[in-house]
Formats: structure tokens, C-alpha cells, sequence
């Protein structure tokens, strides 16, 4: 008995070695919020965030530049941040899945010079409080879909070959192979869009304006360039306007559930 426990300790103590060497190199191990993410230490990252996905600090997520072809890291829910960077724009990641990321909680996502990515999923991914900035610039089609996310604090920041924005019951020019969605998007601090594609920047920035903060022109509060977007086919820059500009024209429509709001608060008040 005595023999078994003790063979049980040295297993649990090798596995635990293992995980420390290949996470982060010597100095961390499964317990460190940092997660340097490489090929060869991908495994006992994985098992690190699998047996124990939700630490109190969430995990700080770094794809190292010399990560090559595709990338899956389930079981993390919350992250602090999500980051994989390199000014050349030479990385190798083909491919990244977040199957079951919910929340980025601290500075944000962030993908610079990733030009051979063609898939990025996070199907779940509903609020990031920082931002949300991809740089894709010289990379292949692909499908910038975050079906449910709500709120970036910090705005969305995004350049790439981004050919079209897709309204989801528009679907019928087969020639869709480049898109951006962000159906459930509903709060965010800025929004902009450098494509080198044909991205109709009309529709995207009509589809996305509502979520941005109201800009009033007369006090000059909020920002005139909440949503940009450049593309071969147009160049838009434009915000949501607030109540008192927009009681001057036809956009007054669109700001009557607001104006319903602020009315009910004042009642309450009086
Ligand atoms: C982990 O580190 C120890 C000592 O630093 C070393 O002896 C061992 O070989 C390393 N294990 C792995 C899997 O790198
Ligand atoms: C960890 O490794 C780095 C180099 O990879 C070295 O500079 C550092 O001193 C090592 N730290 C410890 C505690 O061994
Ligand atoms: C990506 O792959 C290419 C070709 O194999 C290589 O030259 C380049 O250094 C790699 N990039 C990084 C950041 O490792
Ligand atoms: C996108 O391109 C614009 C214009 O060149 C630049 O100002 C902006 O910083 C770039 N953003 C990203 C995320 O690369
Ligand atoms: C993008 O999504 C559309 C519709 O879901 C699909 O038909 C198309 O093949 C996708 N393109 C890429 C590059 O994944
Ligand atoms: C965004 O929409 C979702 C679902 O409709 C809702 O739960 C959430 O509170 C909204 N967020 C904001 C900031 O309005
Ligand atoms: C934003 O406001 C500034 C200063 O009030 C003005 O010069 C500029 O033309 C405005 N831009 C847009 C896009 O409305
Ligand atoms: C938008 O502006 C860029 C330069 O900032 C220009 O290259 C492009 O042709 C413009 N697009 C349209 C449709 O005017």
C-alpha cells in the first residue's frame, strides 16, 4: 500500500515536471497565467488549460511567431488576452479554433502579420473588453465570422483582403469567398475596416454603426469617425448621431426607442 502510494507521488511529480519544462520553459509551469503557445509545448499546454481551464488570473494566450500551420486550443472559456504578433507578417498559423472562448477580459485579441491564416474560429465569443485587431494584410480568403459577439470595449480594428461584407439572408452571388460578420455586435467603441478587397463599405458600416456611441455635433461629444471603412469600393466614414442632431432630420426614427428610454428616466426623475 505504502509502495503504491508513493509510486502514485512520483507519477504525479513527473507529470507536473513535464508540464513545467514544456509549458513556458523553466521558470513557469501550469499554475502561470502566461501561456507561451509553441509547437512543441502545445500538448502539455493544452492539458495545462484542460485540467484546469478558469484560474483566477484567466490566461494570458501568446502564439509564438515561429508557430507553424494550425491551431486548436479548447476547454478555455475566459482569457485574458489572445495574442500573436510579428511586424515582418511572416507567421505560419493557418488556422485558429476557439471552440468554446466566451470572453476575452482584459487588453484584447490581437493578430498582426498573419498572412497565411485562412480560418479563424471563436463561434462563442460574445465580449472582449479591450479590442479586437487583425492584421491580415497579404493573406488568403477568409471568413471573419463571430457569430455572437456583442461587445469590444475598445473597438474593432481590422486590415486584410476582406472582399465583402455578407448580409446573412443575402446569399446569393456564389463568388462569396471573403466576409466579415458580426450579427449580434451591438457595443462597441470604434469600428475600422482597411481592406485591400472589395468590401461593400456601405452595407458594412450601416450593419455595424448602431453599436458605436452617439456623436453629437452641436456639443461636439463622442467621436464623427466611430466607424471607418476603406475598400476598392468605397470609402466611408461616418457615426451614429445623437439625439439632438438627429432631431433635426430623418434619422430621427432610429433614435426614437432611445429617446423613449431617456424620456422614461426623466419621468422617473420628475
Ligand atoms: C525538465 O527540466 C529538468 C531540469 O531543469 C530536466 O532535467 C528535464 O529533462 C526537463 N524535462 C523536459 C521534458 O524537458
Ligand atoms: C531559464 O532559462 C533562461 C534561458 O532560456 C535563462 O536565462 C534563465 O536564467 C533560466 N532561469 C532559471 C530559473 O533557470
Ligand atoms: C514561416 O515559414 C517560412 C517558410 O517556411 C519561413 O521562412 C519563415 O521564417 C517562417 N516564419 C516564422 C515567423 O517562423
Ligand atoms: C490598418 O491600416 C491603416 C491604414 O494604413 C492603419 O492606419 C492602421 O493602423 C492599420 N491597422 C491595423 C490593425 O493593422
Ligand atoms: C466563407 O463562408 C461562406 C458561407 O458560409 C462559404 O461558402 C465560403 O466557402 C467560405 N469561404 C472561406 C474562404 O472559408
Ligand atoms: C447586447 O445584446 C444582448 C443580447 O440581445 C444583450 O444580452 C446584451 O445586454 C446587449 N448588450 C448591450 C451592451 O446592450
Ligand atoms: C468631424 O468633425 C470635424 C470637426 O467638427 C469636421 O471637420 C469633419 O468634417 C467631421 N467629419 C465627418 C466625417 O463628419
Ligand atoms: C479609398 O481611399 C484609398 C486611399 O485612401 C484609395 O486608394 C481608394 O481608391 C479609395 N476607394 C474609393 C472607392 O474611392
Amino acid at each position: 500500500m505504502r509502495v503504491l502510494l508513493r509510486l502514485a507521488a512520483v507519477v504525479i511529480g513527473a507529470t507536473l515536471v513535464n508540464a513545467q519544462n514544456s509549458t513556458t520553459g523553466n521558470t513557469t509551469d501550469c499554475a502561470n497565467y502566461d501561456m507561451d503557445i509553441s509547437n512543441s509545448n502545445i500538448d502539455a499546454v493544452l492539458s495545462c488549460i484542460k485540467n484546469n481551464p478558469d484560474p483566477p488570473i484567466p490566461y494570458y494566450l501568446y502564439i509564438l511567431r515561429s508557430y507553424q500551420g494550425a491551431l486548436a486550443v479548447p476547454s478555455i472559456v475566459t482569457a485574458s488576452q489572445i495574442d500573436y504578433e510579428d511586424s515582418a507578417g511572416l507567421l505560419n498559423l493557418t488556422s485558429l479554433d476557439l471552440p468554446d472562448l466566451e470572453q476575452i477580459v482584459a487588453t484584447g485579441f490581437f493578430i498582426y502579420g498573419a498572412a497565411k491564416l485562412s480560418e479563424l474560429n471563436a463561434p462563442k465569443l460574445r465580449t472582449i473588453r479591450g479590442s479586437l485587431t487583425l492584421n491580415l494584410v497579404g493573406g488568403p480568403a477568409i471568413n471573419l465570422s463571430f457569430p455572437s459577439l456583442e461587445v469590444v470595449e475598445s473597438g474593432i480594428y481590422l486590415n486584410g483582403t476582406i472582399d465583402r461584407y455578407e448580409l446573412r439572408f443575402l446569399q446569393t452571388d456564389t463568388a462569396k469567398r471573403f466576409s466579415i460578420e458580426l450579427p449580434a455586435l451591438n457595443s462597441t467603441s470604434a469600428v475600422q475596416i482597411f481592406s485591400t478587397g472589395k468590401l461593400d463599405c456601405n452595407a458594412f458600416a450601416a450593419s455595424v454603426v448602431n453599436a458605436t456611441p452617439a456623436y453629437n455635433a452641436e456639443d461636439g461629444i463622442g467621436s464623427n469617425t466611430s466607424v471607418i471603412c476603406n475598400s476598392k469600393k468605397g470609402n466611408v466614414t461616418t457615426f451614429r448621431p445623437s439625439i439632438v442632431a438627429s432631431s433635426r432630420g430623418s434619422k430621427m426614427v432610429s433614435n426614437l426607442l432611445l429617446w423613449s428610454v431617456v424620456v422614461g428616466c426623466l419621468s422617473l426623475v420628475a
